[in-house]
């Protein structure tokens, strides 16, 4: 299949950085698009999840990432020296660690304190400057910090800003919405995806209503404040993104914790795929939709598979972590 990138080639004289990204862009996005055949009855329903943690970094992020830092190299706004810096809960973060490290680019990332060990370790081997922030202030906390970090010092760092810049969405209505109408062949009729930053279901939204209308979209949040669905933002107590566009769903539908782990469980036993609780989450909503449709093809994402997620694995599968 082609490759879907949102830029133009820079040529060889731009960047030593430009070039290092350049090397590695036919290894983003292109992932596969996984057929959930043995959890639903309706043979009418189709269901597919794209598997998106089969990408650098292990997750949908990669295609954020890499977009964001090229396009800030290419137009010179994180100029030779100059750290790049963001908040994260971990995915961005890793992407970010390893095309920085690839492009020799300074990172500095804010993270609330209560995220994984594995998170934590992968980005300590990446060299990765983290300042930990408050766990009781989440994303939000770790989002303020860097705003004051970014004000503090201007000239030190170039702001990414995930929650905010236009790369965020893009990436995913060049990419993977492209992706997902050519591996359906047009196909599609329904797209079911959680929202964090809400780039992935405003970017998918916009190219699937220009392609056709009809397309229907569902956004999925938390079923409360606090939930275990890590990756995705409660709206009602969080606000909304700003990348986030309330126009780009059609409906926005709740997801339990608990339902997801429940999924989580009976897909490892069904399909053999291990994912994360969001993941789970998606399929939930996704198979409850297929429940109430006589025909369709609806396609989730798989934002990312188990393997950050020990702890909670450990749990749902009652073993020794
Ligand atoms: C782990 C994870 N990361 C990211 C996302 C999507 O986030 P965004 O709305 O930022 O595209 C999701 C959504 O399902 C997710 O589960």
């Amino acid at each position: 299949m082609t490759a879907h990138f949102s830029y133009e080639s820079s040529g060889k004289a731009d960047s030593p950085a430009l070039e290092k990204l350049d090397e590695l862009a036919h290894y983003i996005g292109n992932t596969p698009l996984f057929p959930i055949t043995n959890m639903h009855e309706n043979a009418k329903v189709k269901v597919f999840a794209k598997l998106e943690w089969q990408q650098f970094g292990g997750s949908v992020k990669a295609r954020v990432a890499f977009n964001i830092i090229r396009e800030a190299v290419k137009n010179g706004s994180l100029g030779n020296g100059q750290h790049l810096l963001d908040a994260s809960t971990g995915n961005t973060g890793i992407a970010y660690a390893i095309f920085a490290a690839v492009a020799n680019i300074p990172l500095t990332l804010c993270m609330p304190a209560n995220v994984t060990e594995e998170r934590k370790n992968v980005l300590n081997a990446l060299n990765v400057n983290v300042v930990y922030t408050p766990s009781h202030l989440g994303p939000q906390g770790a989002h303020d910090v860097a705003k004051q970090i970014k004000s503090d010092k201007p000239d030190d760092f170039f702001f990414a800003d995930q929650y905010s810049n236009a790369q965020n969405w893009q990436s995913h209505y060049h990419e993977t919405a492209t992706e997902i109408w050519e591996q359906t062949e047009g196909q599609v009729t329904h797209f079911v995806g959680g929202i964090g930053t809400g780039g992935t279901v405003v970017g998918v939204s916009k190219r699937f209503k220009e392609l056709n209308d009809q397309i229907k979209i569902i956004g999925l949040q938390p079923s409360s404040e606090v939930h275990g669905l890590d990756g995705w933002v409660h709206l009602k107590s969080a606000g909304s993104p700003k990348v986030f566009d309330h126009k780009a769903s059609d409906s926005i539908v709740e997801v339990e914790t608990e339902d997801a782990h429940k999924v989580l469980k009976d897909l490892v036993d069904n399909e053999g795929l291990m994912v994360s609780p969001s993941s789970a989450a998606n399929l939930k909503a996704t198979l409850d939709l297929a429940d109430q449709l006589d025909e369709g093809t609806i396609v989730t994402v798989f934002p990312d598979d188990a393997s950050k997620y020990g702890e909670v694995m450990s749990r749902i599968f009652n073993y020794q972590a």
